[in-house]
């Protein structure tokens, strides 16, 4: 890709502010926290789409050799300065410079949906996770949470009521999800048939799904509270890497 268009080096800044080192709740009350959890007992971790290393830099102290890699060269600089001692390399997901069974287990958090051939990204986790060893993948909830997919609010009834739209769960389809402030970022919805099929055909089996309740601190004492405390924004898919495949 030209590195001039990549959408996670033109706005590697922005993500770096807004959702590492403490400045996103989802993150630092819930995902690392469950992830730390989820790599406990794990020697050599390897942290697909590391982003500026947080997931890194959450697992030291815990006896771990992590690694972690990331296309973009903007992400890695940044994780250097904060830690010069975090392990972080640039690389690409669908290619990854380490050798077979090389790690006991992965970690891939909110990257799968901004990769294209997430299918031979499967498949090279496999390939560097040892038999036995685990492969977490984090993504936004894609039941839930398809292209389309929003709050409605129906005034009509007394009392009102608020339904959450599915949207166009069944199609596969890249979008852009956009933050403001000139800020977008392509991603692919995919039905969850197809990451487990494919985690299947890549070897992996599921041991575990986590979904878990939406954090929605801002929302404690809204009228609305019961209905968004109960659709999730995340899905955590635990595996295990069996024998013989691959
Ligand atoms: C939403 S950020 C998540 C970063 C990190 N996993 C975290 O949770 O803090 C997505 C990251 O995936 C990386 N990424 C996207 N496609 C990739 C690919 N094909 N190979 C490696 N990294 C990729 C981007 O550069 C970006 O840093």
């Amino acid at each position: 890709m030209d590195q001039s268009k990549n959408p996670w080096e033109l706005n590697a800044e922005w993500w770096q502010n807004s959702f590492t080192n403490g400045m996103n709740a989802e993150y630092s009350e819930q995902l690392l926290p469950l992830i730390v959890d989820l790599m406990k007992g794990f020697q050599k971790v390897l942290d697909i789409g590391t982003g500026e290393g947080q997931i890194i830099r959450a697992l030291e102290g815990m006896s771990i050799d992590a690694v972690g890699i990331d296309q973009s060269q903007k992400q890695i600089k940044r994780g250097k300065e904060i830690n010069p001692s975090s392990f972080l390399l640039r690389a690409l997901a669908e290619d990854l410079p380490f050798s077979y069974a090389f790690f006991d287990a992965a970690i891939s958090c909110l990257v799968v949906e901004h990769i294209e051939r997430f299918e031979e990204s499967f498949r090279e986790a496999s390939r560097v996770i040892k038999s036995g060893g685990r492969f977490v993948l984090v993504m936004n909830h894609p039941l839930v949470q398809s292209p389309g997919s929003s709050w409605v609010e129906d005034w009509t009834t007394d009392p009102p009521e608020k339904y959450w739209r599915i949207g166009s769960y069944l199609r596969e389809e890249l979008s852009e999800e956009y933050f403001g402030d000139g800020i977008s970022i392509p991603y692919t919805h995919r039905p969850l048939s197809r990451y487990l099929n494919v985690l299947n055909d890549s070897g992996f089996v599921l041991t575990r799904m986590i979904e878990p309740a939406p954090l929605n601190s801002d929302e404690k004492n809204s009228e609305w509270k019961n209905e968004i405390s109960y659709i999730p924004r995340f899905l955590i898919i635990v595996c295990e890497k069996t024998s013989g495949t691959n």
